[in-house]
């Protein structure tokens, strides 16, 4: 027989994220699974955002109509405007933009374009959403790594002088908002400084807006793309609904490149549907139709059901910190993240807890019921220490 070519594989890298996700969820009843970022209920399910549902039972009645012919290369128009005004604001007649699947597809196909413009060297600061540096080593580029924190706090130096040594143009990976994994983003007044930097260079930024609306508010969290495009420096942005439509799994997203002009537009897109159809054609459809009816039709609603969630988020982050001191520090930024300072002894502590913790210490605190909050701050206490 003719041994198997798949035999000489190399073992293959396992995904750190869903390897403890998949662990937290074989350990049964009684888990606080903090691990992937899904924004749960109390019963640690998926949560349903209730313009959300109205927008998919509306989808469901009208379906007998409907069929799933493949849609445009390049999306459903009503989708792709309803998420570029939110995006950017009314201004959005030189966005180029393309559906993807999620965000992950959409910081992918923007990283394809950026090998087209011939950039070889991507900027990333660190610590990043580690699917950030497996993307760009996927496809070829050099990865740059500088330093997210200093000193605990947010810091530009690292881009500046990397970027001030660079001989070519070069990529720069950022985070708009609720960065994965510390929570910290740059301060407005740190985009604007950015802002005044790049103007005039050539480098381009990748803004990967993950978590619009479950930080600051929906308007807030789009401000540092809004800044960096007034000032004219060149953008692009990959936008994800799976979280701030809570539909992980329909894989709903959208890429974005800013344009000159309405010219520059269309040879961009003509570039998008090349690239999307080398991947894998069209992005799927469902979670685009959901995306825009809720925008059509129940854009109030889910506003509020944002506004519910980052109350719910920031009770939580404040009940951790009062209650156990040590993370304080940690848990300084907002949205759905920290990176608790933890040993990898601590982490195994939760874990025969049934507490699952990435093993770097990120927490999603969206993962923790209410109801289980004070076994989690008893369980750090007993820990960490108070
Ligand atoms: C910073 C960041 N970008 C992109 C993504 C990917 O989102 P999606 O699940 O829509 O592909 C995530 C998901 O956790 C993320 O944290």
């Amino acid at each position: 027989m003719i041994p198997s070519p798949f035999a000489h594989l190399p073992p293959a890298p396992v995904d750190p994220v869903f390897a403890i996700a998949a662990e937290a969820k074989s350990a049964g009843e009684g888990t606080i699974d903090a691990t992937v970022g899904v924004i749960s209920d109390e019963t640690g399910t998926p949560l349903m955002l209730p313009g959300v549902r109205r927008a998919i039972e509306s989808f469901a009645r009208s379906f007998p109509q409907g069929n799933f012919a493949y849609p445009p290369l390049l999306g459903f128009p009503e989708f792709r405007s309803g998420v570029t005004r939110l995006i950017f604001g009314d201004q959005t007649d030189a966005i180029a933009s393309i559906a993807t699947t999620g965000g992950t597809g959409a910081v992918t196909i923007n990283l394809k374009l950026l090998k087209l413009l011939g950039i070889r060297e991507v900027l990333l600061p660190v610590p990043s959403w580690p699917n950030h540096r497996r993307l760009l080593t996927s496809l070829g580029f050099i990865v740059h790594e500088v330093p997210h924190l200093e000193r605990g706090s947010t810091s530009l130096h690292g881009i500046m002088e990397a970027l001030s040594a660079a001989k070519q143009p070069c990529g720069v990976l950022l985070q708009a908002c609720g960065h994965n994994p510390t929570g910290l983003d740059f301060t407005d007044e740190q985009w604007r400084e950015l802002a005044t930097f790049l103007r005039k260079k050539e480098h381009v930024v990748l803004l990967d807006l993950a978590y619009q609306g479950l930080v600051r508010g929906v308007e807030e969290d789009a401000a540092s793309v809004r800044l960096l495009r007034e000032a004219g420096i060149p953008l692009l942005v990959a936008w994800s609904a799976s979280k701030n439509h809570s539909i992980y799994g329909l894989r709903t997203g959208l890429a974005c490149a800013v344009a000159s002009d309405a010219a520059e537009r269309e040879e961009l897109e003509r570039h998008f549907m090349i690239l999307t159809r080398e991947m894998h054609s069209a992005a799927p459809v469902t979670g685009q139709q959901i995306v825009a009816l809720v925008q059509q039709e129940h854009a109030d609603q889910w506003r509020t059901d944002l506004e519910d969630l980052r109350a719910v988020i920031t009770r939580k982050r404040r009940t951790l910190k009062d209650a156990v001191p040590p993370f304080a520090d940690a848990l300084a930024g907002a949205g759905l993240y920290a990176l608790l300072p933890c040993s990898s002894e601590q982490i195994l502590l939760f874990k025969q807890r049934k507490i699952f913790l990435l093993p770097d210490g990120r927490v999603n605190i969206a993962g923790i019921p209410d109801a289980r909050m004070e076994e989690f701050t008893n369980a750090c206490k007993q820990i960490i220490g108070s």
